[in-house]
């Protein structure tokens, strides 16, 4: 049997009522993610980008189209086996971190996991990689919003989910640590074979995928590949090519 991607995207349509108008947050949005890729999602402001994600993991019900996790398509599971299913298939990083602000970052970090002979060394691993040893006693409160970030961002891995989905993962993040991040998704996605879609605003994120797919209103505007060679400059002047020839058009 041919094997199924871990993600398809088929057609999918979202639509807002707001106020008397409706609006499609997706009109018919396709994608397609292979094991071992890297995707990274660009568009203006209100293109689509977060409802996208969502849709994705299954948190928002799309009113066209489907979403096929390894060949699942959610919307034939109903709320308790869609959670089980996500938790099993999917790690996920919002815009917004949702830590428990009770928790330390470290139970943070365990508790979506169940307790198993590896969980303790995952935990040690992550938070190294992430630089985050000698922070993981601290309350949320305690932490800097880049050091909250990455706990969410560790939280998401704990399960090893074949697919990471990333809202401005490193939004709040100095250049070092945004960098660190970056080089943690690549090496899931280049060591684990796993796939990563990020959603960003800022080339020198979307530089480290392998693929960039540009929405507009709702729809897919173009993609284009980044051919590895991480340079800022040439991601943002293709992006802004493609955007100033749909102005342009
Ligand atoms: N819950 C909601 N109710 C009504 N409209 C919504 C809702 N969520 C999103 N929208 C609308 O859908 C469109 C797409 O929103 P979305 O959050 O996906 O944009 P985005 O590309 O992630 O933007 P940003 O870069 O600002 O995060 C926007 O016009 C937004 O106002
Ligand atoms: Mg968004």
């Amino acid at each position: 049997m041919e094997s199924q991607p871990p993600l398809e995207v088929d057609r999918v349509v979202k639509k807002y009522s707001q106020g008397a108008a409706t609006i499609a947050a997706l009109n018919g949005i396709s994608l397609v993610v292979d094991p071992g890729e890297f995707v990274a999602i660009m568009g203006a402001s209100g293109s689509g980008k977060s409802t996208l994600l969502h849709a994705i993991a299954g948190l928002i019900d799309v009113d066209g189209g489907r979403v096929l996790i390894a060949g699942q398509d959610l919307s034939e599971l109903s709320d308790v086996p869609l959670t089980k299913f996500r938790q099993r298939n999917l790690g996920i990083v919002f815009q917004a971190f949702n830590l428990i602000p009770c928790l330390s970052a470290e139970d943070n970090l365990r508790l979506p996991a169940t307790n198993g002979p590896d969980l303790d060394r995952q935990v040690d691993v992550l938070l190294e990689r992430l630089g985050m040893t000698g922070r993981r006693n601290h309350k949320p409160a305690a932490l800097s919003g880049g050091e909250q970030q990455r706990i969410a961002i560790a939280r998401a891995l704990i399960c090893n989910p074949a697919i990471l989905l990333a809202d401005e993962p490193t939004g709040s993040l100095d250049s070092i640590s945004g960098t660190q991040i970056c080089r943690l998704l690549r090496d899931l996605v280049d060591e684990q074979q796993r796939s990563v879609v990020v959603v960003t605003h800022e080339p020198h994120v979307a530089m480290w995928a392998d693929r960039i797919v540009v929405l507009k209103d709702g729809t897919n505007l173009a993609e284009f590949p980044t051919d590895g060679r991480r340079d800022p400059q040439s991601v943002a002047n293709q992006y802004q090519s493609l955007l100033g020839a749909e102005v342009v058009a």
